[in-house]
């Protein structure tokens, strides 16, 4: 297979920088598709740890084309920093290895003041947003007045449409959200100033992805967030603002559908959420503590707490069914190393009803309760594994039962943050 999206299953987190990072080994091309910097992929090399916001898992894989897809939402001060922190640690991406796309919109700084002051009026209702400007950069996109990177090309045209709309933020910040103005002279200047770095980077990408494609070469379309966080299948409101299951990819990327070959969801061994909103299976007092120690589970966009939970196989077959997975990547195995007895969520029940998936929509996630299955936990330390037969019986045990229950196969099974810490049962590029 030849061309492969990876999603995640989950609420975010789950672990797609590491095996999106195994994957671009492979690959040609790495692709964005949606979100924007709301994004943290991490992924460990050589012991050192890189957090990629914007720039896809490619960037580590010197000759990889990274593209950041018309799809995606983009802080071009947060892409210009984030390129110089690559170079500085020796991975740089020169021209031609990255390509932007002239119809990717901006996040600009009185989106993220937009968005962090309605979070703090939200106060207790708030959505525990990034507070980076993610959802007012998509609402400019859908109201057509949002900046496209190809608009850097005519300066001037640009100038006055960002006069223009400073001024309508601005009136909006005073009156409604009683927030100061935006300092729009600065962001012309600092834009102004950022245009010759931003320019050599722009491209058709889908255009250029479709010749890729049709040259035979390696295509990984590398989803953001998870499956819970997309606008219109996730756990709304408390989602982003884009669309992260599999058939973003199209749009956000510019490739047909009739291209993509796989999809493989990325999913830890058990759950995380964070900010709010309705997560069925969470676990609450010392167990929690225990896992988020173990699990290390602080955001790595905003450093927030993680919240934690059971593995819920209702959501990961809903999530196989809107992906259309191909296999799952199971993440974190060895975070529940200690932890006995485990539990499985099997499904749901809503007023003294088994259900058979989720909830009919309209009826609140949080009105659910999870009907869990024991399974027996295992003491050993797993983090060498590298085949499934040498884990202990009941780790094994564990994950077929998380593949059974889900439906889908199982792809990878990682065991700790490195990339040789992975058992590799099918690789997509290999298939
Ligand atoms: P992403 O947003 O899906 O890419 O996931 P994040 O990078 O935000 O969070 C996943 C965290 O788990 C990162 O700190 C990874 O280094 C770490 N991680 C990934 N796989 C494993 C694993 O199998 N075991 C352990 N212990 N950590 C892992
Ligand atoms: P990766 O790609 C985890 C969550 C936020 C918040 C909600 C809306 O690293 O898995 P937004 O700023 O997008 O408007 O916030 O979505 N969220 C994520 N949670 N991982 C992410 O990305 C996330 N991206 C957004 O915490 O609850
Ligand atoms: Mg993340």
């Amino acid at each position: 297979m030849k061309t492969v999206a990876l999603v995640g299953v989950q609420w975010g987190d789950e672990g797609k920088g590491k095996i999106a990072d195994l994957l671009a080994a492979q690959a040609d091309v790495v692709a964005r598709f949606q979100g924007g910097n709301n994004a943290a992929h991490t992924v460990v090399r050589d012991g050192q740890k890189f957090v990629l916001r914007l720039v896809p898992a490619g960037a580590l894989h010197p000759g990889t084309v990274c593209v950041i897809g018309n799809g995606t939402v983009v802080d071009p001060f947060a892409l210009l920093g984030e390129l110089e922190a690559l170079d500085r640690r020796g991975y740089p991406l020169d021209r031609g290895l990255l390509r932007l796309s002239a119809e990717a919109h901006m996040v600009l700084p009185y989106h993220q003041e937009i968005d962090r002051a309605r979070e703090a009026r939200l106060g207790r209702r708030a959505i525990g947003t990034t507070g980076f400007g993610i959802g007012p950069a998509y609402e400019d996109k859908m109201a057509r007045c949002g900046v496209r990177f190809g608009e850097l090309v005519n300066f001037a045209a640009l100038r006055r449409k960002l006069e223009r709309n400073i001024e309508e933020k601005n009136r909006y910040l005073k009156a409604v959200l009683k927030a100061p103005k935006t300092a729009g002279d600065q962001l012309i200047a600092r834009l102004r100033a950022a245009r010759p770095k931003l320019l050599p980077y722009l491209c058709e990408t889908g255009a250029f992805m479709e010749e890729a494609r049709a040259q035979g070469k390696r295509i990984l379309l590398e989803g953001a967030h998870g499956t819970m966080l997309d606008l219109d299948h996730g756990t709304y409101p408390f989602v982003t603002s884009s669309n992260c299951v599999a058939g973003a990819a199209f749009a956000g990327g510019g490739l047909a559908p009739g291209s993509l070959e796989a999809v493989l969801g990325v999913s830890k061994a058990y759950a995380t959420r964070v900010g709010a909103g309705p997560f069925p299976t969470e676990i609450k007092g010392g167990l929690a503590r225990l896992l988020r120690r173990e699990g290390e589970e602080f955001g790595s966009a905003t450093g927030r707490p993680r919240r934690v939970g059971w593995f819920d196989a209702p959501l990961a077959r809903y999530a196989a069914r809107l992906n259309g997975l191909w296999a799952l990547a199971l993440t974190k195995l060895d975070v529940l190393t200690g932890i006995n007895p485990l539990r499985i969520c099997v499904a749901y029940e809503l007023k003294g009803a088994r259900l058979s998936g989720l909830p009919s929509p309209g009826i609140a996630l949080e009105k659910v309760r999870p009907l869990y299955e024991e399974l027996p936990g295992w003491s050993e330390k797993i983090g060498e594994a590298r085949r499934l037969e040498v884990l202990p019986a009941n780790a094994r045990r564990y994950v077929e039962r998380i593949a059974e229950l889900s439906g889908v196969s199982l792809a990878f099974v990682s065991v700790g943050p490195q990339p040789e810490q992975t058992i590799v049962l099918q690789s997509p590029f290999d298939s």
